[in-house]
Order: C-alpha cells, then sequence, then structure tokens
C-alpha cells in the first residue's frame, strides 16, 4: 500500500503519510455467524471490496473533546444518589499496534445497571430501573494514554437470541482513537463468567487468544481498600503500516 503526502501550507509536500495496518486474520467477529442471529440479516451476501485508505481517512481528528466533563468517567456520580450494585474500578491504557501510548483520546462506555437493565426505551427486561444510575461515561486517555472508569458492576441480560439466552456481563467500549479508520467499537467482560461459551456474540470472534483480550483482569493495584474492586482493560488499536521516523 502506497503512503501518501500531506501538503504544507505552501502547497509542497511535507511529509509522507503511512495508512494503518488491516485487522489481524481471525481477531474480529465474523459477518456472518448463523447463531448469533442479527448477523443472518446484516451479513454482506457480496464479497467485499477493499477500498484504499485515502488521506482523509488517515490524518485529521475525529472528535472535539471541549465538552468532556472530569466527572464524566464516574458513572456513580451522575444523580442525586448513588446508584445500587457493586462498585467498580474500570482502568487501563491504550495503545497502538508498536506499544505507543495514545494520549488523549477519547473513550466512552454505556452499560446496564445491577440488575441487568438499560436505561433505554426499547428495554423491557424484567429487572428494575435504578434512578440514580443512567449508564453512560467518556473520558479522555492521559499523556501516557492511561483511563480509567467508576462505575457499577452491570448483571446479565436475557436477549432472546435463542432459548434462554443470556449476555454475559459487559461493558460497551467506543474508541476513536487518531483517524477514522482507528475507531473501535468493543465489549469488555468479566473474568470467570460462565455465560461466556453460550454467547454467540463473544464466540463469533474465531481466535480463542482474540477473544481472551476482551477479557478484564481483576487488579488488585487498581482495587481501592474498603471502596471498590479494580479491573483491568487495556486497549490496542490498529497501528501505522509504516512508522515514521521520530526526529
Ligand atoms: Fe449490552
Amino acid at each position: 500500500m502506497s503512503s501518501s503526502l500531506v501538503q504544507s501550507e505552501s502547497g509542497n509536500p511535507k511529509r509522507p503519510v503511512a495508512p494503518f495496518r488491516r485487522h489481524e486474520p481471525g481477531t474480529q467477529p465474523d459477518y456472518l455467524y448463523p447463531a448469533y442471529r442479527a448477523t443472518r440479516l446484516r451479513a454482506p451476501s457480496q464479497p467485499l471490496i477493499l477500498l484504499p485508505q485515502t488521506l482523509s481517512e488517515v490524518t485529521g481528528r475525529v472528535f472535539g473533546h471541549s465538552s468532556v466533563h472530569p466527572n464524566d468517567r464516574d458513572l456513580t456520580l451522575q444523580h442525586a444518589s448513588e446508584p445500587l450494585g457493586e462498585r467498580i474500578i474500570v482502568r487501563g491504557r491504550v495503545v497502538d499496534g508498536d506499544g505507543h501510548a495514545l494520549s488523549n483520546s477519547l473513550i466512552e462506555i454505556w452499560q446496564a445497571n445491577a440488575a441487568g437493565r438499560y436505561a433505554h426505551a426499547k428495554d423491557n427486561h424484567a429487572a428494575p430501573l435504578d434512578p440514580n444510575f443512567t449508564g453512560t461515561g467518556r473520558t479522555l486517555t492521559d499523556n501516557d494514554g492511561f483511563y480509567s472508569f467508576v462505575t457499577i458492576k452491570p448483571g446479565a441480560y436475557p436477549w432472546r437470541n435463542h432459548d434462554n439466552a443470556w449476555r454475559p456481563a459487559h461493558i460497551h467500549f467506543s474508541l476513536f482513537g487518531p483517524a477514522f479508520v482507528t475507531r473501535l467499537i468493543t465489549q469488555m467482560y468479566f473474568p470467570g463468567d460462565p455465560l461466556f461459551a453460550y454467547d454467540p456474540i463473544l464466540q463469533s470472534i474465531p481466535d480463542e487468544r482474540a477473544r481472551e483480550r476482551l477479557v478484564s483482569k481483576f487488579d488488585l493495584e487498581t482495587t481501592k481498600p474498603e471502596w471498590a474492586l479494580g479491573y483491568r482493560f487495556d486497549i490496542v488499536l490498529r497501528g501505522r503500516e509504516a512508522t515514521p521516523f521520530e526526529r
């Protein structure tokens, strides 16, 4: 794949721009995974066409962060009282495929409450809503790529994909990264969940090690005495094909 050139203000080529790597085979969910019923309808029925990455996809910022408030990262402080459930801290580091920290990068999360219910009009699971829990948060990574959230451990919930179908407890993550092609939407799971083997969404990722990377690790270092258990969830966004020299 060839590199593009960024134009300087004078119109002269300034520096080469390397495209981003494609995903490793087996590390992403299959488009069609019949056990995950919705994929039967939305999977492409024609062969995919590989599009070249162009300048607009590999450069430039992808979001405005001026409105991210420091308290957006604590989902237990968004209402009059604390939500019910097990308070937890989720902490991790965001790096690219070369291990470089991604700083000032937007992370958004959303999740069900402790009873396994989303604060959403379409969720009619027979579990209680919590007036003190919306279940959405966001933050920016620091200079070393670290982020953390304070939240409530979400409950498992039924989802009618098949008979007696329950999703393992999970937190949805969205990351923008440095460019449009690094956008990642994924789910973080909790260690030792007995529902993993029965979940077609997790199992739709063919590579076992890739599935394991979606499971957070209990982290005593993040755990705060007398207050909350800590879980570590590191994230790798795709890196460049060629790493530019640093001057
Ligand atoms: Fe969910």
